[in-house]
């Protein structure tokens, strides 16, 4: 068991951090042109918690890793940057970057930001993988360096099929040709009803149902966009079936919607969103508080509402404001 902690950064914590970027930049192979970090000193460190923060790793209460934030804004959207992110060569293979990094993506969903970006050099092959297998993104290159971003999920709490639909909607806005999103979620949480809303939202024809007598059903535009095509991979034995159903479209010209996706329909597209529809603890269809209503109806209050978490995967969703698309305060309100 090793004691790993990762906590927000005070400015307190300065001379701590400036240890761990001095080691953890120190021993480095040298670059050209070489990087900054060890003119970093207490002050500056200090300066930049006070602004923007940062975290501080310890192991076994002893400074092992650092990193320092800051706040930058990029098309309108808010991002929080990563810089100076260093593990004590002493603390090395032990979690310590990880554990930051999650926590550095937590803060920045509490601060309402788009997702985590940061400069990397492409003299560090490890160094980039270690940002690709977290999901981070090469959005830009001026070499050596290369900016590498995640977007952060975005949810949104629906309360009835109309809201649900609505977000579908606002979703659509968002959407082209060769766009991949794989719905998941238990029977009835959604999935159908947020693709109505999709398929509104495109404008194209034919009302979307269950997909359940047909493995896939193709909607043409009637407005000269992509049509959608919306699939059931439940019924699918695989996602090369798909080519031998001799549909009128294909995946590269289509919006496709594929409900029941996950584990089955990834290897579809490198980019995609991945939407995961939950109904709250106690709001199952046989569970839930009743109440009357003044006109002596009854309803089920908790049994309509739905969280729609929306996962962005891949390089076509870096520069797409999903945030701000799907969380107006219209929908919220
Ligand atoms: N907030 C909500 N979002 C989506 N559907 C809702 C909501 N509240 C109630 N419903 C109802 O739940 C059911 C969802 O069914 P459907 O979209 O077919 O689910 P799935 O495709 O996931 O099996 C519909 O009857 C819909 O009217
Ligand atoms: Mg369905």
């Amino acid at each position: 068991m090793i004691d790993l902690h990762v906590a927000e950064a005070k400015p307190t914590d300065a001379a701590d951090l400036v240890s761990v970027i001095h080691a953890a930049f120190g021993a480095r192979p040298p670059l050209d042109p070489p990087g900054t970090a060890l003119q970093e000193t207490a002050e500056t460190v200090e300066a930049a918690i006070a602004t923007d923060g940062g975290l501080l790793a310890q192991v076994d209460q002893e400074p092992a890793g650092a990193i320092l934030f800051a706040e930058r804004t990029v098309d309108g959207a808010r991002w929080l940057e990563l810089r100076r992110v260093s593990v004590h060569p002493r603390f090395q293979h032990r979690g310590v970057a990880t554990a930051m990094v999650g926590c550095a993506e937590e803060v920045a969903q509490a601060r309402g930001m788009e997702g985590v970006r940061l400069v990397a050099r492409v003299e560090l092959p490890s160094t980039l993988a270690f940002w690709r297998h977290r999901g981070y993104v090469e959005v830009g290159r001026r070499d050596p360096y290369v900016d590498l971003a995640k977007r952060l999920p975005v949810e949104i709490a629906t309360s009835s099929a109309a809201e649900t639909k609505a977000v579908g909607e606002r979703l659509a806005t968002l959407l082209r040709a060769g766009d991949l999103i794989l719905l998941s979620g238990e029977l009835g949480s959604g999935k159908t009803t947020l693709t109505q809303g999709i398929g509104a939202g495109l404008r194209v024809r034919g009302e979307v149902t269950s997909p359940t007598f047909v493995i896939a059903r193709v909607h043409p535009s009637m407005v000269g966009g992509p049509p959608l095509l919306h699939v059931d991979a439940y019924r699918l034995g695989g996602v090369a079936e798909l080519d031998d159903l001799d549909l009128d479209t294909t995946v590269d010209d289509a919006v496709t919607v594929v409900e029941w996706g996950e584990g089955i329909a990834e290897g579809l597209a490198e980019d995609r969103l991945e939407v995961v529809l939950t109904r709250p603890i106690g709001a199952q269809a046989t569970g839930g508080g009743q109440t009357t209503t003044g006109d002596g109806t009854t309803s089920d209050e908790d049994a309509d509402r739905r969280t729609i978490r929306v996962v962005p995967v891949g390089r076509r969703w870096m520069n797409v404001p999903l945030r701000g698309a799907l969380t107006t305060a219209d929908l919220l309100g």
